[in-house]
């Protein structure tokens, strides 16, 4: 499963990406929004610390317009991926951008139906929005499955990006199920690779090292 950080904070990616198991990023208006920074010259930084797909925000909801944003993102390094709207117009978007070679990451995305309209339209992502459903009582993994099981139904070339994540087991169920991609925010990252026993495990082996080397004098 690949892993992308979902964030707008350079540092965060730096150190996300220092660990060497970072494959993307995806940043939405919110994110980019906290960052308090120029938005394009904000995508170019992230570009230049990951080697890998990196998801930038349309905000116009309108055919034109958004195409029009997509195309300028697109300009900003060969790594930009368009983040699109599910909605009627970013459909449209999708296959005229699809059809012109630009990547696209269907966002909003909240039932299994709109995965396979997105599909359809020629998107390279789609992100299930997984914690946003489960935050009003519906388990929002069930999709995840229901898109797996869609989109190997027709051979769908669509990635499923689970999105939304608000914890270690999110991960851990969007691997079993076999997303191809979960984006993990920085602190749900960071508790992935903690372990309280291999916390204590180095302590105990320092305690036991220093210990020997005490007899040993
Ligand atoms: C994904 O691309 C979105 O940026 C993100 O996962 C949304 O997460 P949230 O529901 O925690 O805002």
């Amino acid at each position: 499963m690949k892993i992308f950080i979902d964030t707008a904070n350079i540092e965060h990616i730096r150190q996300a990406n220092n660990l060497g198991i970072i494959d993307g990023v995806t940043t939405n208006p919110t994110l980019v929004a906290r960052e308090g920074k120029d938005f394009t010259a904000l995508v170019k930084e992230i570009c230049s610390i990951v080697d890998g797909p990196v998801s930038a925000e349309v905000m116009a909801l309108d055919y034109e317009e958004m195409l029009d944003e997509a195309r300028a993102l697109s300009r900003i390094d060969k790594n930009v991926v368009i983040k699109i709207p599910l909605i009627p117009d970013g459909l449209r978007t999708v296959k005229v951008l699809s059809r012109e070679g630009v990547r696209t990451n269907v966002t909003l995305c909240f039932s299994a139906n709109q995965a396979l309209l997105a599909a359809k339209s020629g998107a390279t992502y789609i992100s299930p929005f997984i914690g946003r459903l489960d935050d009003i009582s519906h388990i929002g993994m069930d999709i995840v499955r229901d898109i797996k099981a869609i989109y190997k139904n027709y051979g769908f070339k669509t990635e499923i990006i689970v999105a939304s994540i608000r914890h270690p087991l999110h991960v851990l169920e969007a691997a079993k199920i076999g997303a191809d991609i979960a984006t993990v925010p920085y602190e749900a990252l960071m508790k992935l690779v903690k372990h309280p026993l291999t916390d204590i495990g180095i302590q105990r082996f320092i305690d036991d090292w220093n210990k020997m080397k005490v007899e040993v004098k």
